[in-house]
């Protein structure tokens, strides 16, 4: 989706301005741009394609403004070109605005304002903004100080949808203004200096202090100083949060990619997750106040998230419904939001979000919220938005995930889901404790046995050469193995473009073995003793036809004819996934890299999809 960064300071903003937007080129775009206020006038230079082009543009080079404001556009309003990125200005060149979101109701206020006489130059829903914050200025005829920031905030209480917006204006040229509605937006404290960016890791190498704006809260920003207000325009006070971050995290590091990095990054990623929530022997969250009476009177637990988020999901409803004994559903955020599901406040919403900042995730958590549910935030970024609509919060800690196709935060995810069902379970006396017990020595000897998977690399490397070029494949498994299989479908599709498909190996009979014929390959999770033996049925079924197989295992199944056999090592069941994924993320990586693909940016996807 569209990435933001502004800045406004003592140095050249171009370069500052280009960089962060090179940081945020994961979130996906097809345009970039940037404004400058140049001896008091905006000066707007953009185009079509990536943010390097921004180099080439005649004149960028001149810039020499200290503030600005600059955008990557992922099209939804029109189709990627000149006129459609931004930043945009208003008719008489005196306010530039970059905004991520969409206006709902930009089609009325376009009419409106070519009934007053403003004209168009883009198809864009953002250029509506300008021209409403040009005609709120204009008919405002007070000299206050404050005008332009009135006029922003008028211009806004008139739009529909989400936002996130900068502004920056020749009437006001040693300020700029940022708001925001259901749209990711931070605010990094400098020394004399003020950086604006949609997410954290595009200025984390200037800054470690943060504001977070909530929805509809104004930042009027000089170089030092910010002021906050309401939409009274009231002025507020917001605290900093530092985030503990390395900026090292958001740079490759000397891997050829992000996404191997961060899967390489998996064991401290656990690590760190578990951090100091488990020791002793006890599993503590001071987060959370969850009384004993509060579980027993739950009568379902929802989890709720998109893409590997939910999957990390439905992993871990085996592990709550074993230790608690309360049903949970793993339900889409953009399925749930819409369907009229059956909360009430014996219902423990638990909301999965690397980013926090998922559209459909947030309005999912707001429907529970609103129909007395009690909502738990997952997230790997603090202060994210999803954050702070929560009655509770957990993160995980993963450090920065740039890659678009997610792994250290679904290890991470699948790590912190398990320790908060051993918690509700401890509360609850619902379970075995011999089995708590084994879960907990498992979960501290998960990241030395990721680290054992991560050395074993040689024979998928392999195996994605050899397959690189199929058009399909399947991935099977039983129980939590086929909750994994959808995840390393989901890895393929996203960065090798092969179509696949995780499939409950028991299903296959129903339907999609029609499909398996010679040199179909099919990928096989098997970490379950107790299933282990009717995997093999299946995968026997599929070989008969034909098919190229390749198993994940931590059985001893090599040697017994099998093409390929992937040995894991064993650990309890409910947290096999955090080692069988491994595999299957690097079999994705390998063949996306022998595709010779974008395997970071791949085509069509954002990093955070912060629009339904
Ligand atoms: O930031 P979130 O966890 O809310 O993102 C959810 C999905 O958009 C995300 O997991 C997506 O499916 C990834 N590209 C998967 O690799």
């Amino acid at each position: 989706m569209c990435g933001i960064v502004g800045y406004i300071g003592n140095k050249k903003a171009s370069s500052i301005l280009i960089q962060g937007l090179q940081r945020l080129e994961y979130r996906g775009y097809d345009s970039a741009g940037i404004a400058t206020i140049e001896k008091n006038s905006i000066k707007i230079m953009k185009d079509k394609g990536r943010v390097n082009n921004l180099y080439n543009l005649e004149g960028i080079d001149n810039l020499e403004g200290t503030i600005g404001i600059a955008h990557t556009r992922w099209a939804t309003h029109g189709k990627p070109s000149k006129d459609n990125a931004h930043p945009h200005y208003d008719n008489d060149n005196m306010f530039a605005v970059v905004h991520n979101g969409i206006i709902e109701n930009y089609n009325e206020l376009r009419s409106e304002l070519i009934e007053k006489g403003y004209h168009f130059v883009s198809q864009t829903d953002t250029e509506v903004i300008p021209n409403l914050i040009n005609y709120y200025y204009k008919q405002d005829k007070t000299k206050d100080d404050n005008k332009v920031l009135k006029a922003v905030k008028n211009a806004c209480m008139d739009l529909i949808g989400s936002f996130a917006i900068e502004v920056i204006s020749s009437e006001s040229p040693e300020n700029m203004i940022v708001v925001r509605k259901d749209s990711p937006l931070v605010i990094g404290k400098g020394y004399k200096e003020n950086y604006i960016a949609s997410d954290i890791p595009a200025i984390l190498s200037y800054t470690k202090d943060f504001y977070f704006l909530n929805d509809y809260e104004f930042a009027l920003l000089s170089r030092d100083k910010i002021k906050f207000y309401d939409t009274n325009l009231v002025e507020i006070d917001k605290p900093t949060k530092s985030i503990e971050w390395d900026s090292k995290g958001a740079e490759k590091d000397g891997y050829e990619h992000f996404m191997l990095k961060e899967i390489y990054e998996q064991p401290i990623a656990i690590r760190e997750t578990i951090g100091t929530r488990l020791s002793n022997g006890k599993v503590i969250f001071d987060e959370l106040d969850f009384s004993k009476e509060y579980l027993q009177s739950l009568n379902k637990i929802f989890i709720v998230a998109c893409g590997t988020a939910m999957h990390a999901g439905i992993v871990s409803k085996t592990i709550f419904e074993r230790l608690c004994k309360i049903p949970v559903e793993v339900e889409i955020a953009s399925e749930f939001r819409y369907r009229d599901p059956l909360i009430d406040e014996k219902t423990l919403a638990i909301y999965i979000s690397q980013s926090g900042e998922t559209a459909d995730t947030i309005a999912a958590l707001k429907l529970a919220k609103s129909k007395g549910a009690k909502t738990l935030a997952i997230s790997n970024v603090i202060g994210s938005s999803i954050t702070r609509e929560a009655d509770y919060s957990i993160y995980t800690h993963a450090g920065p995930e740039i890659a678009v196709a997610s792994t250290k935060a679904y290890t991470s995810q699948i790590t912190l889901l398990t320790l908060l069902a051993i918690y509700c379970s401890e509360k609850l006396e619902r379970a075995d404790s011999d089995k708590i017990t084994k879960l907990k020595e498992d979960l501290l000897e998960a990241p030395s046995k990721v680290e054992e998977v991560l050395k074993n690399t040689s024979q998928i490397k392999k195996f994605a050469k050899k397959v690189h070029k199929e058009k399909d494949m399947f991935f099977l498994g039983r129980g939590i193995d086929y909750a994994v299989s959808l995840e390393g479908s989901l890895k393929l599709k996203e960065i090798s473009y092969i179509h696949s498909e995780g499939y409950a190996s028991g299903e296959l009979k129903h339907g999609p073995i029609a499909l398996i014929d010679t040199g179909v390959t099919v990928i096989s999770i098997m970490t379950d003793p107790k299933l282990v033996e009717k995997s093999i049925s299946n995968v026997q079924e599929v070989i008969t036809r034909g098919a190229k197989v390749l198993i994940v295992t931590n059985q001893d199944l090599e040697n017994k004819g099998f093409e390929l056999v992937i040995k894991i090592p064993e650990i309890s069941t409910e947290i096999s996934p955090l080692l069988s994924i491994v595999p299957l993320q690097l079999f994705a990586y390998y063949i996306s890299k022998e595709k010779g693909l974008d395997v970071d940016k791949p085509r069509n996807l954002a990093k955070s999809v912060t629009v339904e």
